[in-house]
């Protein structure tokens, strides 16, 4: 990810870790361009500054009206201001949607169970989306006191949402926010349509949304390029690309004014403003304290299996890379097949005490190519084995390491048919040293993929939800630093990416 430079930063030589990017500060310096494009390319801040400093002296002498923009008393003011604000560059409106676009799915919540396999998703409601508190006596030690929750995974727009809801740097006033959080339940809405074939019914919401949106003030300023939405469903669901009724999801993304925005979501699709985040755990800790105290527990668990497998097995899915996992894993000592055909894997205390006892945990595409499990399985401390690098690699860059040797173990399965490896014969191999290493990161990664409880902040902590706002405001500062610098935004911004999910040297 390409972090904005600080151009600020260099020419008023400010603390390092003050965030720079806010909206008047940036359109202050819009007149002055080539400081902007030459501070973004520098890297040599000896260098950067002398050629600042002749930029300046440059810009003096053809009375450039650079100084003007530093001299006038207005300007002055925000300068001083913005130098105290830690919010700077990260302001957010939320979008107040009508209600049918989010609370009237929570209070009808009886609508959405269809096409899930919950048999009632109400009880997930409680706690702010973060569903049934797990109380100590039912968890058996294996997990830490409190802060556990039964949580759906369906259910994370609206802890996002929550969360967003607490947010420090929130403006009500739309022209200071670097970005437009809107704050509907695409997930949860389309689910109540998914399985119906009039394709009409399927797009109609999606459609009312954009509509409303488009009719916004705050639309016109960027066209929706700042505007984001979240999804606890994966992307695909609103990726139609055929209107036949035998093609899967709505195509909501497709829409033009939809194509304009970005959407996170828990997997992000072959388009490039679609972006992934964190599937939400069980873990929702209130304070820092009760990260570091399970980031304890785990670390000195006994391990007794080397590699486990947690899923159900699809007979009807022939030359499945699952089904030569299962094959494997039963017939191998040092694993654990956790059959969630036969074992109850919607408790999240079975599944959690499987990972916990397991040095690797492997996890193979299913019926997408993400799975909530790779975060369950990281959460305790179990190093994930992926098989496709649309798994992890291509998905959770803002809230996984580039180098994927540091906390897992690839074993690319391109052809499932000729793919003949002996999983444990490849994990035996790995030196202790390596495995402790990795499981060590895996560990250390763990704020990274949890979601606070969104009544509390934590304090020394980033988590899912910090790295996915920092990484959207991030995005969308590039965005307008393209239209700065005259470039045509659409350019690129909601293009295929196929390189997503193939297999690539970047992975090898
Ligand atoms: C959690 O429970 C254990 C035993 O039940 C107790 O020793 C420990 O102090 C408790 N920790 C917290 C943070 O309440
Ligand atoms: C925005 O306005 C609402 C309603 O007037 C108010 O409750 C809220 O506190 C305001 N938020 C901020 C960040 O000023
Ligand atoms: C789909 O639903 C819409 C709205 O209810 C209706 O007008 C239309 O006739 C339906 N289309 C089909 C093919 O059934
Ligand atoms: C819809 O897709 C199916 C399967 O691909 C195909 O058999 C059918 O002819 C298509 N229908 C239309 C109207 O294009
Ligand atoms: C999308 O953004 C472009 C500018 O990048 C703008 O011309 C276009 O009108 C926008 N589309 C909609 C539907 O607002
Ligand atoms: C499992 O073990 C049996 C007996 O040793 C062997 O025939 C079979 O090929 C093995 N299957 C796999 C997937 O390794």
């Amino acid at each position: 990810m390409r972090i904005p430079k600080a151009h600020i930063v260099l020419v008023l030589g400010i603390n390092h870790s003050i965030p720079i990017h806010k909206t008047k500060q940036s359109q202050a310096m819009e007149k002055g361009n080539l400081t902007i494009m030459i501070s973004r390319t520098c890297h040599d801040h000896h260098f950067c500054i002398a050629i600042l400093l002749s930029i300046l002296l440059f810009s003096s002498l053809l009375c450039f009206d650079y100084f003007a923009i530093f001299h006038s008393p207005n300007h002055t003011v925000t300068f001083l201001a913005t130098n105290t604000d830690s919010c700077t560059g990260r302001y957010i409106y939320i979008h107040h949607l009508p209600p049918r676009f989010n609370s009237h799915l929570l209070h009808n919540c009886h609508s959405l169970t269809r096409g899930t396999d919950k048999p009632n998703m109400c009880p997930y409601m409680q706690n702010l989306g973060l569903g049934p508190q797990i109380l100590n006596s039912q968890s058996q030690h294996v997990f830490t006191n409190q802060s556990w929750y039964a949580t759906n995974q369906f259910l994370l727009e609206v802890i996002f949402h929550n969360r967003m809801k607490k947010y420090e740097c929130l403006t009500n006033d739309s022209s200071l926010a670097s970005a437009v959080f809107v704050p509907f339940y695409a997930g949860l809405d389309i689910s109540r349509f998914l399985w119906l074939s009039n394709l009409t019914i399927r797009d109609s919401s999606g459609q009312d949304l954009l509509q409303w949106l488009e009719k916004k003030p705050e639309w016109k300023t960027f066209w929706g390029r700042d505007h984001f939405l979240v999804s606890g469903r994966i992307a695909w669901d609103f990726r139609r690309q055929s209107d036949n009724e035998s093609y899967w999801g709505s195509k909501f993304r497709f829409l033009p004014q939809s194509m304009n925005m970005s959407m996170l979501a828990v997997e992000a699709s072959s388009w490039k403003n679609d972006y992934a985040l964190p599937y939400p755990t069980s873990f929702h800790p209130s304070e820092d304290i009760e990260i570091l105290e399970w980031q304890r527990k785990i670390r000195y668990r006994k391990r007794p299996y080397l590699f486990t497998f947690t899923g159900a097995s699809r007979p009807e899915v022939e030359d499945s890379i699952r089904g030569k996992i299962i094959d494997q894993c039963r017939n191998s000592t040092a694993c654990k097949f956790f059959d969630c055909g036969v074992e109850k894997c919607d408790d999240p205390v079975n599944v959690m005490k499987v990972f916990e006892s397991s040095v690797f945990c492997l996890q193979p595409p299913g019926d997408s190519y993400t799975r909530r499990s790779i975060f369950d399985s990281m959460l305790a401390g179990c190093v994930p084995v992926f098989f496709h690098p649309g798994t992890a690699y291509s998905q959770y860059k803002w809230h996984l390491p580039k180098k994927r040797t540091k906390y897992s173990v690839y074993i690319p399965v391109k052809d499932v048919n000729k793919w003949s490896v002996d999983v444990e014969k490849v994990l035996l191999g790995i030196p202790e040293g390596d495995v402790l290493a990795m499981r060590e990161e895996v560990i250390k990664l763990i704020p990274n993929i949890i979601y606070a409880n969104p009544k509390s902040k934590l304090d020394k902590f980033q988590d899912a939800f910090d790295l996915a706002v920092k990484g959207m405001l991030e995005r969308i500062e590039e965005v307008r630093e393209d239209m700065r610098n005259g470039r045509d935004p659409s350019i690129g911004f909601a293009d295929e990416d196929h390189y997503k999910y193939t297999f690539s040297d970047n992975y090898s």
